[in-house]
């Protein structure tokens, strides 16, 4: 069978063509049959044209046309007219095509979802046939969005003086918090590869070997809980830099997001960027990655209700925790009882046991918990929240994880509730000055922030040895609209000092030598200072392009249960396949 070659996308065509013969490529979206007069509208990934079938075609012709179902793949030849009555909705409705010839490619049995962007399809029928669901303009536009942000990236780096390198896929673990993705190896029995969680050491050894600038656009791989922007398999773009500070390498990601806004978006965005440190975030608005396209900030009130007769914050007092509350412009009416048992049970995920709210009125100030508090009392809350009649004001009380994750958690979601949260309105900021290590309660250890490499702030480089908590590190991370777009820090070079943080972690050197070794061996011959960053490319496009989710701009994402619904992967392997790994399943029934 041959080919019509094409002369135009299907999106292209406007009045200029008229009288033009032209040959259009693509998949039949609707056919219908008016007695003498066949309508197909034919689709590709720019868009769709009205095709016309006629009585004055041969009647071979007309009846092959008569078959033609949706998804059939079609090449059509045919001259371009003005139509007669002009749909407004489509880029090409002023013209339809006069059908002279025609190819069936290929039929289609009756797709399981339907090709329309707002088809409200479930979404794990959307994955299982993805190939169809890309056939949206939507997906499509995603894809080419994101190939031009890839490409702008390249360009962007590689004029800054940055090579792209790639790494290997088939390493030994980098620590960059979640469980690894592990791959047994054959030759070497026993033993595992790990994917990369990040290219990190990696590039790390490139400043040793002397590449001075890296990037590299790299899938990475982290098994952990699925959420909206959290994917196992996610990209990265990943850079490093010799011979920075913190202030270079943020001067780079400027320079390089606001060319990302005006070229990919026509957005001037100023820079720099505001720079808030971690303490600041966590206080302000309960979070290390703030919303600061709204206001609602935290306030504290523990001072203020520490001698109250209300034990549920006293208590909280008293175990070291605080008692902070949100104020919510002009929404006491409309949050209900209903609506804020809601949110009480909606924080709970976060740990929180109860949470009080007030709502001030004219004169008086209503609350959950007026039996324990005066008038005045609570008229002194008020004005402390900055609260004014008709404002919502809602207190968390626990230890100050607690208080934060659920207030940063009910800024943002009431915010959305209350259709504040414009996609459109870009609000970009630094957050700086994390801690080095955090606690882990659970294990009741000592975790790096960010990542073992990261450096402290050189005022605190003693503090390592002696109050690590207490240190703060050189990291740094770049937030956009409540999301953290990417990460990065200034790198320990210092062989020694690397051994106090791996020492600080509680790793015996025979784990350091085993786990990484051989960063420290390469820190002996010559490491120049550097640092880098690295961002979550999904995420970037995700908030660019306007999606909820990660999974809108990867062609073939994960589901929930980590399964890639299309190839029904992770799949059972072979008795043999095992075998030649040496490796035995511990629970063979399962299979
Ligand atoms: P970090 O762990 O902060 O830093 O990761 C960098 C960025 O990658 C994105 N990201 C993800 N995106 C989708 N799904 C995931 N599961 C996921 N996990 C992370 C985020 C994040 O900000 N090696 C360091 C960087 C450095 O220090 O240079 C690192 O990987 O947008």
């Amino acid at each position: 069978m041959s080919v019509y070659k094409r002369t135009h996308m299907c999106g292209q065509l406007r009045k200029e063509n008229i009288g033009e013969e032209v040959i259009l490529n693509g998949w039949i979206q609707k056919r219908r049959n008016l007695g003498g007069l066949i309508f197909c509208d034919v689709r590709d990934k720019t868009g769709i044209t009205q095709v016309i079938f006629n009585d004055k075609i041969p009647q071979e012709l007309f009846e092959k046309a008569d078959t033609l179902r949706s998804e059939y793949v079609v090449g059509v030849k045919g001259k371009v007219a003005e139509r007669e009555s002009k749909n407004p909705d489509l880029p090409t409705g002023d013209i339809e095509v006069l059908a002279e010839g025609l190819i069936i490619y290929s039929q289609a049995e009756t797709p399981p979802i339907y090709i329309k962007d707002d088809d409200n399809v479930d979404d794990n029928l959307r994955l299982k046939y993805r190939y169809l669901d890309l056939r949206k303009k939507k997906m499509q536009d995603n894809l080419t969005f994101r190939h031009r942000l890839s490409k702008l990236t390249r360009d962007y780096f590689s004029e800054c003086g940055f090579t792209e390198v790639e790494t290997p896929m088939l390493i030994k673990s980098t620590p960059e918090g979640a469980r690894d993705y592990l791959v047994p190896s054959r030759i070497n029995q026993g033993r595992f590869y790990a994917l990369p969680q990040s290219p990190q050491t990696y590039k790390q050894l490139l400043m040793v070997g002397g590449t001075d600038r890296y990037i590299q656009i790299v899938k990475c791989f982290r098994d952990e809980d699925l959420r909206a922007d959290r994917q196992p398999e996610f990209t990265q773009i990943d850079m490093e830099m010799s011979f920075v500070d913190q202030d270079d390498v943020m001067e780079v990601q400027e320079g390089y997001l606001k060319r990302v806004f005006k070229e990919l978006k026509g957005i001037d965005i100023e820079t720099p960027f505001p720079r808030m440190t971690y303490e600041e975030a966590m206080r302000r608005y309960g979070s290390d990655k703030p919303d600061i396209r709204f206001g609602f900030e935290l306030q504290d009130v523990t001072e203020l209700v520490k001698a109250c007769d209300f034990k549920v914050f006293t208590d909280a007092i008293a175990a070291g925790g605080s008692v902070r509350g949100i104020c919510i412009t002009g929404a006491a009416e409309s949050y209900t009882r209903k609506k804020i048992d809601k949110l009480t049970e909606a924080v709970r995920s976060y740990g929180a046991k109860g949470m009080v709210w007030m709502k001030a009125g004219e004169s008086e100030i209503t609350s959950s918990v007026n039996k324990f508090f005066s008038q005045e009392q609570l008229q002194q809350i008020a004005e402390a929240m900055g609260a004014s009649a008709g404002d919502l004001m809602l207190f968390i009380s626990d230890k100050n994880k607690v208080v934060f994750d659920s207030l940063g958690f009910l800024r943002r979601h009431i915010a959305g509730e209350l259709g504040l949260l414009n996609d459109e309105e870009y609000k970009l900021l630094w957050v700086v000055d994390f801690p080095l290590f955090e606690y882990d309660e659970e294990t009741d250890t000592y975790q790096a922030m960010h990542h073992p490499f990261t450096s402290p702030k050189e005022e605190d480089a003693e503090l390592l040895k002696t109050d690590p908590l207490k240190a703060k590190a050189n990291a740094y991370d770049i937030v956009l609209n409540g999301v953290e777009l990417g990460g990065g820090s200034i790198r320990i070079h210092d062989m020694e000092m690397q051994q106090d943080m791996f020492r600080a972690l509680n790793m015996s050197q025979e784990r350091i030598d085993e786990k990484f070794g051989y960063l420290v061996e390469a820190f002996k011959y010559g490491t120049p200072p550097h640092g880098g960053l690295a961002y979550g490319l999904d995420r970037l496009i995700m908030l660019l392009t306007g999606e909820k989710s990660i999974r809108e701009v990867i062609a073939f994402p994960k589901n929930q249960a980590a399964q890639c619904m299309v190839s029904e992967a992770p799949g059972l392997v072979d008795e043999e396949q095992l075998e030649e790994l040496g490796l035995k399943l511990a629970t063979p029934e399962n299979k």
